[in-house]
């Protein structure tokens, strides 16, 4: 992987610019550290993002979904579609999931995309609890959304997801460099709203047509940054 001209973009981002050569400085700096980031999957190669509480203590790391997941975490696919079909509220499709169609999720609309990421959520035992991720980037904007929230195990300590999604906020904002963090939750999903509420992110829409077939609506949320810098939310 081509760390070398990672750093050479994030120097050239770090310069400012305008325009399209800009855009495309960063598009290439996402795209290189997301495929950096699905490369390692053991040992001193791996990429992860420590997940803190709120008095700062480690209390877990993202893992991404690296491209030997099959060897690096067996029987994560088998895991995910048990978090998947006790959690329908992910979907816009009511769906059954199973651990090859799983893998073929993670093979295909995650490690093949170069705009998207997903973690795992391990405990520092290295329990899996959940996943979250990021997807969708508009490079222009430096703009992407938060994806694919889940708590899949409910025995993880309360607090676990506010504080996944603040690592996942951090990293976003120092090493991606992101100016706009989105997210789109269906409007039903009354809990995953005030969840998202309670961690700093405001509602821009509402009643926006889910699509894919599906009778549902969405809410678009963003999150309030400066609030959100300031430690309100951390
Ligand atoms: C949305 C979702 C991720 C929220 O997760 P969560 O488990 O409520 O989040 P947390 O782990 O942060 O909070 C769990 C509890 O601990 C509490 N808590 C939060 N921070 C805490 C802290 N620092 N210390 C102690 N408790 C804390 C919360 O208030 C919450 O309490 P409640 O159950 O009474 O509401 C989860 O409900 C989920 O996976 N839902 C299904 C999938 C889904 O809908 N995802 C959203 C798609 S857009």
């Amino acid at each position: 992987m081509n760390i070398e001209l990672m750093r050479n973009n994030e120097n050239r981002l770090c310069r400012g610019g305008t325009g399209t050569e800009y855009i495309d400085v960063y598009q290439s700096y996402i795209t290189v550290l997301f495929n950096h980031m699905k490369s390692g999957g053991q040992g001193d190669t791996l990429s992860t993002v420590p997940i803190t509480d709120n008095c700062g203590s480690v209390v877990g790391q993202l893992r991404p979904i690296t491209r030997d997941f099959l060897v690096s975490v067996p029987g994560c696919a088998r895991l995910i579609a048990r978090w998947r079909n006790e959690n329908p509220t992910l979907s816009a499709q009511a769906f059954t999931a199973t651990e090859q169609g799983t893998i073929s999720w993670l093979e295909n609309q995650i490690l093949a995309r170069s705009d998207r990421l997903l973690f795992l959520i391990l405990l520092n035992d290295g329990t899996a609890v959940g996943h979250i991720g990021y997807s969708n980037f508009d490079y222009a904007r430096r703009m992407c959304e938060v994806d694919a929230v889940l708590r899949g195990e409910k025995s993880a300590p309360p607090g676990t997801m506010t504080f996944a999604l603040h690592a996942l906020i951090r990293w976003g904002l120092d090493t991606l460099k992101l100016n706009i963090i989105r997210l789109r939750v269906f409007a039903d999903n009354t809990h995953a709203i005030e969840f998202y509420k309670r961690n700093g992110f405001v509602v821009k829409a509402e009643n926006l047509p889910a699509g894919e077939g599906s009778e549902k609506a969405y809410t678009l949320m963003q999150l309030d940054i400066p609030s959100w810098r300031q430690g309100v939310y951390q």
